[in-house]
């Protein structure tokens, strides 16, 4: 048996940004799909502001409609302490999404702080979700340059990675924000990350079909054995520039496949959920 390479489901960055909101009961109906068919881990939405993101409204009734099998794992994204406390009014959700950025300029547009408040916050939003039984996964956005003009550097990636392990995150992963990594530079970052800090952060890769399969290689050759993916490549954050896409969920399962390792998804079925993600987008 090969080794076993971990995949998120990413609902969430699928639909937040969408032209088109997602009916709540079409998206309790995919995701249960989802969770009924074999997957086991899915960022299924946020609890930040509705004016903000009015797409993500409506997570705490998504997440009180699905039945989640054992064994699977609900994600959902909070930015303060008031999304904390709605995320923990909404039993059923075991992980806890915190995005950090490590270009401020982008911290204060998609989170309105600075780097260092959001540090603060996430704080609180680790002892509290901690106290509460839950996993705190912070991401770190623009981890592989910006294109903001803010400085930028394999160090300081690792050397926020360390300071985020230290504040008590269960995981770290590293989001390529609007799509600045190829193949060399995602080798960099988690040589350096791993050799500063002794922990492999899991990906956030933004791309195109044409530049996925190498970013993932490049990926999985340095070590990495965690990825958020999209079913139907959708999405991508709308606070940022850019039009590339998260990683297609089916593109990344045929190539782990194909490289010999395993992966919890009902592979004979993704063909056909990949295309339904992209009809639920459009609205077809
Ligand atoms: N849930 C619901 N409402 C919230 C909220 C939350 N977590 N946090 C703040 N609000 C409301 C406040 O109640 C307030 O409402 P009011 O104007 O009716 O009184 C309003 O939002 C502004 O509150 P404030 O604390 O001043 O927030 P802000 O304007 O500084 O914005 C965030 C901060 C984090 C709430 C906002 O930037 C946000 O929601 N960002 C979302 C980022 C995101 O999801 N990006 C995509 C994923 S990377
Ligand atoms: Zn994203």
């Amino acid at each position: 048996m090969g080794e076993t390479v971990h995949v998120t489901e990413t609902l969430r960055d699928a639909w937040q940004g969408l032209p088109r909101v997602v009916p709540t009961a079409d998206k309790i109906a995919f995701a249960q799909r989802l969770l009924d068919l074999g997957f086991r881990s899915i960022d299924i939405g946020s609890f930040v502001s509705p004016r903000a993101v009015p797409a993500m409204a409506d997570t705490g009734d998504v997440v009180a409609a699905l039945h989640v099998p054992e064994g699977a794992r609900l994600t959902a994204l909070v930015a303060n302490e008031k999304g904390l406390e709605r995320l923990l009014a909404a039993p059923g959700i075991d992980e806890v999404l915190f995005p950090f950025s490590l270009s401020d300029t982008f911290q204060r547009r998609n989170t309105r702080c600075s780097r260092d408040e959001a540090a603060r916050t996430l704080d609180v939003v680790c002892r509290d979700a901690t106290a509460a039984g839950r996993r705190v996964y912070a991401t770190i956005s623009m981890a592989f340059g910006n294109d903001e003009g803010d400085p930028w550097s394999p160090e300081e990636v690792a050397d926020w990675t360390g300071r985020l392990f230290a504040i008590g995150v269960h995981e770290v992963g590293l989001a390529d924000t609007t799509a600045q990594a190829d193949p060399s530079r995602v080798a960099q970052v988690l040589g350096v990350v791993v050799a500063t800090t002794g922990r492999m952060p899991s990906l956030h890769l933004h791309a195109t079909a044409r530049t996925q399969q190498a970013l993932v290689d490049a990926s999985l050759d340095a070590g990495c054995r965690a990825f958020d993916s999209a079913l139907g490549g959708l999405g991508g954050c709308q606070f940022a520039r850019g039009p590339e896409s998260n990683v297609s969920t089916l593109a990344l399962a045929r190539r782990l496949v194909d490289r010999g390792f395993e992966v919890a998804l009902p592979l004979d079925r993704l063909d056909e959920l990949d295309s339904a993600a992209r009809a639920l987008a459009a609205g077809a």
